[in-house]
This record gives C-alpha cells, structure tokens and sequence, in this order.
C-alpha cells in the first residue's frame, strides 16, 4: 500500500456482489511481477448504477476494468466499441480504454482456448458436445465455431436456448451445429468419440454430488475421449472423476479462470498478441495462491 503515489492507475471489477472474487489476486500479482504501478480493486455495483459507473470510470481515468455477473450482457450498451467475438457471444468481461470509451471483449473464451491448448487438447475438427446453454456455454459455443470445430452439438434441458445457440456457434464457424434435449442424448451421439465440454452449474459446490450426465444418460459417457469441466471447485467434479476413472484425458475450469485474467491484463497493458506471453513460472505461483484460496 506504501506504493500508492500520484502516478498510480487503478483496475476494477465491476459485479454484485463481488467481495469472494480471486481477480484481485490475479491482477496485483501481475502488476507485481511486472512492476507495473497500477492497483486492481472489486467495486460493487447494482445493475441500476452501471452506466454510471461505466461512464463515471471512463472519466476517472480507470485503466482498465473487468465485468461479472449480473453485468456481462448489459455493458454493451454503455461502450465506444465491441469485439466482434465478444458481441457473438452476447457478453463482456474485459474493458479496455478506448478514445471517448471503453472497447469490451470477452476473454473467456480465450482463456478456455490457451488452457486446452496447454493441456494439448484440440478443437479443431474435433466433435465437441456442449453441455448446457447458458452464459459460459455461450462463449465455450463460440470459441469451438471460431476454431473450426468438426460438429458441435449442444445439449440443454430447455431447447430452445441450446437450437438458439446452435444457430450463432453455426453462423460464426460455418460448421454443422445442433442444439438438443438431454432425453435420447446417447443416440444422438452414439457412433462417434467426443470432446465433451461441460459448461452447465450441475456439481458445483456445495452440490458437488451433481452429474448432469446420470440414469440413461450415463451411456454417454463411453462416447467422450475428452472432459473439460468449467467448474473449479471442487476440483474434480462427479462428470470429471468418472471420465478420470475410466482412463480419459480430464480438464477443469481453474486455469481457464486464470488465463481469462492474465489476458485481459495483456489487453490493459497492450502486450495481447493472441498468445500469453507472461511467464510461466509466474502464472504457476499465482494458480498455486489461487488454489490457496479458493
Ligand atoms: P452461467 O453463466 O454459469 O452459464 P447460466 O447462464 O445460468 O449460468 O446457465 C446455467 C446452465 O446450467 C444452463 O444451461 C442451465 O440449463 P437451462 O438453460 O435449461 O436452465 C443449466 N442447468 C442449471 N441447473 C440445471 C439442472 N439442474 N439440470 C440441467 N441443467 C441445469
């Protein structure tokens, strides 16, 4: 705190509530390492002081600022400009200074693409199967179309949501994408192997009893050769740990978590060039604080 001087920017998040968030940990670290004279702080905002609070941080000269629920759609009114991903999927997560604005992005769907990168876990002419159809399953959806996925189909308890999302992830890749019920899931699948990505909030603590792969529907699970669960605590969800028990490859959310932030201080800090170009080391020090935390 003894550093805080006229020159130091400030960085935010703006969510309700905010107060559990790991994002100040994430971005003072990095500012740590890299000598960076900024400070990242959470601001609790209601959804009816938003636009306030968006235009009021613009001119306060805030650096740069994170968005979380309940504001990752309703920001978009208020910015100079969107990323077109970020306006595919619906949400924003990062804002970074523009001239008379905030430009928003979602970075997301990039932390999710670095951290199965890293895991070596392709998309790429993969068949991948969504599960769920909900905000992450939006920019999880989204990610899989931009990079060329070879099927995607995407299961929902309410149709409509998985055929609406189905429609832009197809749209966005030109690649054959079907939203569908969890009822008849295994025939619907059966005859090919699967990336399986589950983005639905079924096994996250304190219910971390919860699958939403269960009766018929456990068949499903010979089909996937890959899991990836968004969900970070627990650790190993009841989907990840039968995929685990049965010799499949297994990814949960916790490093997507982080590299959504490592990249959005990139963004901040204009050093984004599509990869993460902080070290490794140091992104392994701040999981290990996450993980203390957590
Ligand atoms: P998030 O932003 O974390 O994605 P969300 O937008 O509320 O949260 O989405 C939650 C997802 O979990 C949705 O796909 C939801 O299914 P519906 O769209 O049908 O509501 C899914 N989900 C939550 N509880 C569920 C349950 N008990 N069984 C099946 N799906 C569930």
């Amino acid at each position: 705190m003894n550093r805080i001087n006229g020159h130091t920017s400030l960085l935010g998040l703006l969510g309700y509530p905010v107060a559990h968030t790991l994002s100040p940990l994430i971005h003072n670290s990095l500012a740590e390492y890299y000598g960076d004279d900024l400070v990242y702080l959470p601001f609790e905002v209601k959804e009816e002081d938003l636009e306030n609070a968006v235009k009021g941080a613009f001119s306060l000269g805030i650096r740069g600022l994170n968005c979380t629920v309940p504001h990752k759609s309703a920001v978009t009114e208020y910015l100079e400009r969107i990323d077109p991903m970020a306006e595919a999927i619906g949400a924003v997560n990062t804002l970074v200074r523009g001239e008379k604005g905030y430009i928003g992005y979602n970075t997301d769907h990039l932390g999710l693409l670095e951290a199965m990168r890293r895991e070596d876990i392709p998309v790429e002419g993969e068949k991948v199967l969504i599960l769920g159809a909900g905000g992450a399953a939006r920019a999880v959806a989204a990610m899989c179309a931009s990079q060329h996925a070879g099927r995607i189909v995407i299961a929902n308890r309410s149709l409509e949501k998985a055929e609406a999302l189905a429609e832009m992830a197809g749209k966005l890749g030109d690649v054959p994408a079907e939203g569908v019920r969890f009822t008849g899931l295994y025939e619907k699948l059966e005859g090919a192997e699967w990336l399986a990505i589950q983005c639905t909030s079924v096994g996250l603590a304190p219910d971390d009893d919860g699958c939403i792969l269960t009766g018929e529907n456990k068949r499903v699970f010979s089909l996937i050769h890959t899991g990836v669960d968004l969900i970070y605590k627990p650790a190993e969800t009841v989907f990840l740990r039968q995929l685990r028990q049965d010799g499949k490859k297994t990814m949960n959310g916790a490093r997507m978590l982080l590299y959504q932030g490592v990249i959005a201080y990139e963004m901040w800090k204009g050093i984004w060039n599509g990869q993460i170009s902080t070290e490794q080391k140091i992104l392994d020090e701040i999981f290990a604080n996450l993980d203390k935390e957590s």
